[in-house]
């Protein structure tokens, strides 16, 4: 069994940072968001995974590189446009051969892990094996609808008038009967071949297609309030512990994670919260749910419920909330009167002034 991760797409509504960065590296709690999704391939007991490109090929490429650090052998497949998941199934076709496949979107955010529904699968071998979970607006996934007997019999992707409140969950499970579905298929309204339409298919064609209603936790992290969630999410269960230096005059309270080589000065940490190695936080309150990555400096001023991207700095400014903060920004306090706010910003970039 092989896993097919796709970590392509242009994550517009992640705008500015993935005009830089790939969405799937967004760090939760200082680790990308993509390497969770990694974790649980490899905890399922796979090893070889084929990991979909677009254009942040090189930045994947560098966070992963070969696998080993996870336990896997990662091969890299290039997709020249971002036309849909089942494209990513077909420009797959040869790293797949005749083997089954875990298909994984590198940005969904699973709690609990794929080794049960893999093994599953593998004892059943069903033509396709599909995750669903209770959403408040399906409307922005794809539906499924099931019989009496909780059997799929349709699925429909974004639809307006949906026939359920059970959405896809992007980690879907293949036997190679998916490739003859994925060659018939033709681009959907958003241009895209859609991997539900292949499923779709596979339902009319009398082929078994299994369903799991998930309860856990599951969020796709397309936008920033997902993001922060999953954050808070994963911070809630951080094991605490302190191996930076953190003063006299500094308050660690709660959950809080200090990497080795962090420094804390005259400040005040509620938890949860992670700082990483070599951040500096001096004369400022760190709040929870806040993600300081490496290298980060925080300086006479105070965030909570916030991610910082690794060497972001904030001086002076009280208060950061609900905030995303990419690789190497600097906020900091405009100097001399009038006080106005000063502000260079990259495309897309998105700025709400509370003053
Ligand atoms: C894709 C699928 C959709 C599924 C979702 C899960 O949507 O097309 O059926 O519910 O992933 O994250 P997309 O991210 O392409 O909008």
């Amino acid at each position: 069994m092989k896993a097919l991760v796709l970590a392509g797409g242009s994550g517009t509504r992640l705008r500015p940072i993935t005009h830089t960065s790939a969405k799937q590296l967004v760090p939760v709690a200082n680790k990308p968001v993509l390497f969770y999704g990694l974790e649980a391939i490899a905890a399922a007991g796979i090893r070889d995974i084929g990991i979909v490109v677009g254009d942040t090929h090189a930045e994947i490429r560098e966070a992963v590189g070969d696998g080993a650090a996870f336990g896997l052998r990662a091969t890299y497949l290039r997709q020249d446009a971002p036309l849909g998941l089942a494209h990513a199934v077909l420009i797959a076709r040869d790293y797949l051969g005749d083997d089954d496949f875990v298909m994984y979107l590198g940005d969904n955010f699973i709690v609990g892990g794929i080794a049960d529904i893999v093994a599953r699968f593998a004892r059943e071998r069903p033509a396709a094996q599909i995750m669903l979970t209770k959403v408040a607006d399906p409307r922005q996934f794809g539906v499924a609808e099931l019989d009496a007997e909780g059997r799929v019999i349709g699925l429909e992707e974004k639809p307006l008038e949906p026939k359920s409140d059970l959405a896809l969950v992007g980690v879907y499970l293949f036997t190679p009967e998916v490739h003859e579905a994925v060659a018939g298929l033709t681009p959907s309204g958003r241009g895209e071949l859609e991997i539900t339409d292949a499923i779709g298919w596979l339902i009319a064609s009398g082929r078994r297609v299994e369903s799991t209603i998930i309860s856990g936790y599951w969020k796709d992290t397309g936008n920033v309030e997902d993001m922060l969630e999953v954050n808070r999410l994963v911070l809630e269960s951080v094991e605490p512990r302190v191996a930076g230096r953190v003063d006299a005059a500094s308050q660690v309270i709660g959950r809080v994670v200090i990497e080795p080589g962090a420094v804390v000065e005259r400040s005040r940490i509620v938890g949860p919260v992670i700082v990483g190695a070599g951040a500096r936080i001096a004369d400022s309150y760190v709040g929870p749910f806040t993600s300081v990555a490496a290298g980060c400096l925080i300086a006479d001023s105070e965030i909570e419920y916030s991610i910082m991207m690794p060497r972001a700095a904030i001086s002076g400014v009280a208060r950061i909330g609900a905030s995303l903060i990419g690789h190497d920004v600097e906020v900091t306090r405009a100097p001399g009167t009038p006080r106005s706010h000063r502000l260079v910003l990259g495309d897309h970039s998105k700025v709400q002034i509370s003053s």
